[in-house]
């Protein structure tokens, strides 16, 4: 005999699909992380990430415009940084006149309804490439909260919306939360990269900005891919020092990590699905070995079934552009 229970009768059609469906991405979910270049018009693909463009800010204020349109409210903006430009003391990271804190104005000026957030960790304006201070081939912690103090007031003071520090030093959720509502800047959120692995899907978006290590690794201060617990020491001292949302980095291989802290915090989650997980899609699409289209909403579904409450991702662009209500 046959069981009575027939799971497929809840398969049978679209519309039943429809209703029992159990998770929905939608753009209000995503941030789409940019990339800015200094100058005036100017354009250039990065290579490892086909479709993804460093703008500079007059461009990259169109993008931002066309993205509103289509329903993506939330941008990531990281700076391309020149050579010249870059020092052991990130000095231009806080400085008001670089074009990376001038084009945050900017944005915030021409569209207030933005929700624009911004990274902390000295990498992209560091002759180290390290996201931290270098002292004797060490990555020294407390001198470089001094440093992303002044980062960030420098990027609070544009007016942005939310910090992203990226940098995984000990204690700098609380040092930068203290800093903010010493200098009146309360109302400026923090989403700390909670567990930031160190990953071997970064390269992409180290091509982007030649923001690549110019020695070592960065795994004195990124977690280890084998941990798991260690996830829930970063994740409660990030809640005790103030943060308002906890990340998950990289997505994919992480999505059990993604879990762990949906289901240990009250705090809301999001996950960064990063460059090299874009390009892995993008590549296999190219040769014509994925569909890449049926791909990407696959891989963002899972990261929200996962306990994303909201998904870091290069695809929010092109996903928002096919969204239907
Ligand atoms: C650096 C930073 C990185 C990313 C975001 N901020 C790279 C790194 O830690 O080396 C990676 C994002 C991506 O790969 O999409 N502070």
């Amino acid at each position: 005999m046959l069981n009575t229970r027939r799971p497929r009768r809840n398969r049978k059609s679209e519309a039943i699909r429809a209703m029992v469906e159990e998770t929905i991405v939608t753009p209000n979910d995503l941030i789409f992380p940019l990339f800015l270049l200094d100058g005036k018009n100017q354009k250039t693909e990065v290579a490892s990430m086909p479709g993804i463009f460093r703008l500079s800010t007059d461009l990259m204020l169109k993008e931002i415009e066309s993205c509103l349109k289509l329903g993506i409210r939330a941008f990531d903006i990281f700076p391309a940084v020149e050579d010249q430009h870059k020092d052991k003391f990130a000095t231009k990271s806080y400085d008001p006149k670089f074009f990376y804190l001038q084009a945050l104005r900017e944005v915030k000026k021409q569209f207030p309804e933005a929700c624009v957030m911004t990274d902390v960790a000295m990498d992209p304006y560091s002759s180290d490439g390290h996201d931290g201070l270098v002292k004797d081939g060490k990555i020294v912690n407390d001198e470089t909260l001094e440093i992303l103090g002044r980062m960030a007031l420098a990027q609070a003071e544009t007016g942005i919306d939310i910090l992203g520090p990226s940098d995984m030093m000990d204690g700098r959720v609380g040092y930068l939360r203290n800093i903010l509502d010493q200098n009146g800047f309360t109302e400026v959120s923090i989403m700390s990269y909670t567990a930031k692995y160190a990953s071997g899907f970064y390269n992409p978006f180290r091509d982007a900005l030649d923001s690549a290590p110019k020695f070592g690794d960065k795994k004195t201060y990124q977690m280890n891919p084998a941990n798991r617990t260690e996830a829930l020491i970063e994740a409660q001292l990030d809640t005790e020092e103030g943060a308002d949302f906890l990340m998950v980095k990289p997505a994919l291989a992480y999505l059990d990590i993604i879990r762990l802290l949906k289901d240990n915090s009250q705090l809301p989650i999001s996950a960064y699905n990063v460059s090299g997980e874009y390009s892995m899609i993008k590549a296999a699409a190219q040769r014509g070995w994925l569909d890449g289209d049926r791909a990407m909403k696959e891989t963002l579904l899972s990261i929200k079934r996962a306990g994303a409450d909201i998904i870091l991702t290069y695809f929010a662009k092109e996903f928002a552009a096919g969204f239907k209500h």
